[in-house]
């Protein structure tokens, strides 16, 4: 009996030794440990060893138990760190984290597309002065004293000479002293308002502004730029108008509409049922503003027109809102 004991000692030190994982473990434990295994039988068999050589033989097997109880133990201890490290460890092989990139705000993008349909019809791009002189921004644009578009209700004045431009007409007299005909250009840029801030205005908002000037320039010129612009920017085969209105810096003066979009020319909520949108305003340039920017008002003519790039991508896009260009909500802005 006791060199049965010795030898399953020596066998289970080896055995433990070999160990390769988890499985094999368990495998072990149901061999030596379990209750039917070979530790639990040389216990049965105790029970039929003479009585005096119970002691001796119950302590030597009381030890090997103890000692396989505690290898097992240690060895499961041992595979459990190192299932932990592992989980713990870089796996290269693991697909990268997409970066979720971001993309031009709707507005840059609208912008962008209107700059380059102009480049592509001879146009070039100049900036203007948000902060702007009572001068530029209605004096040199033929703004009668008393125009209410100088009334403190609608413009945003700094102080008696100065305001935040209500439109980007004031960069074309810049333009106009800094160079000479024959001129082609788009003014793009931001305009303020003192309006309440509404689904269909805001205080701030982008218009672009576009002058030409040379000798022999006329309506026609005006309505073929602006039909070639709409066709591309809106689409082919959408219908057009001009419609006879006032600017005080130019003569004749028009807004140009479209077919609504929506209802297709029926007639709708969104065209306010009359089947048609506007989308900008244009005219000849008043012999008046030539004179203010120095140009020969005999020898020169030429055409302005200004859109607002928000009402633009509101109508490109059945955007209902313009509030929503500004709140930097991703859920809008990632539609675009
Ligand atoms: N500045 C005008 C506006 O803000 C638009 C316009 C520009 C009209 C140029 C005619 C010519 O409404």
């Amino acid at each position: 009996m006791l060199t049965k004991i010795q030898t399953l000692n020596t066998e289970f030190l080896q055995a433990i030794e070999n160990i390769k994982d988890q499985k094999q473990l368990e495998d072990l434990r149901i061999v030596y440990l379990s209750r039917n295994g070979s530790i639990a039988s040389l216990f049965e068999e105790l029970k039929n060893v003479p009585k005096e050589e119970k002691p001796l033989l119950g302590k030597e097997l009381n030890r090997l138990r103890n000692l396989a109880e505690e290898k097992f133990a240690e060895k499961k201890s041992e595979f459990e760190k190192l299932l932990t490290k592992k989980s713990q460890q870089i796996d290269l092989t693991l697909p990268g984290r997409k970066v979720e990139l971001g993309h031009k705000h709707l507005l840059t993008q609208t912008l962008d597309e209107i700059k380059s349909i102009f480049k592509g019809l001879g146009f070039s791009i100049f900036e203007g002065p948000e902060l702007e002189s009572d001068y530029y921004n209605f004096e040199a644009l033929n703004f009668p004293a008393d125009h209410p578009a100088r009334d403190m209700q609608d413009t945003f004045f700094v102080n008696k000479n100065f305001l935040l431009r209500t439109h980007t007409s004031p960069v074309q007299v810049r333009l106009m002293e800094k160079l000479q005909p024959p001129l082609r250009a788009i003014m793009p840029g931001k305009v303020y308002r003192n309006e309440a801030i509404s689904s269909r205005s805001h205080c701030m908002f982008h218009q672009v502004e576009g002058l030409c000037v040379d000798t022999d320039i006329t309506f026609a010129e005006l309505k073929g730029t602006l039909v070639a612009f709409t066709k591309q920017f809106y689409g082919k085969d959408l219908n057009y108008r001009f419609r006879p209105s006032f600017f005080p810096f130019t003569e004749p003066s028009a807004e140009m509409d479209i077919t609504c979009f929506l209802c297709k020319g029926k007639g709708c909520r969104v065209c306010k049922h009359s089947g048609w949108l506007e989308i900008l305003g244009c005219g000849m340039v008043d012999p008046n503003v030539f004179d203010y920017a120095k140009y020969d008002n005999e020898k020169y003519t030429g055409y302005a027109f200004g859109m607002g790039i928000e009402r633009t991508a509101m109508l490109k896009y059945g955007i209902t809102d313009i509030r929503t260009f500004f709140e930097n909500d991703v859920r809008f802005l990632k539609q675009f």
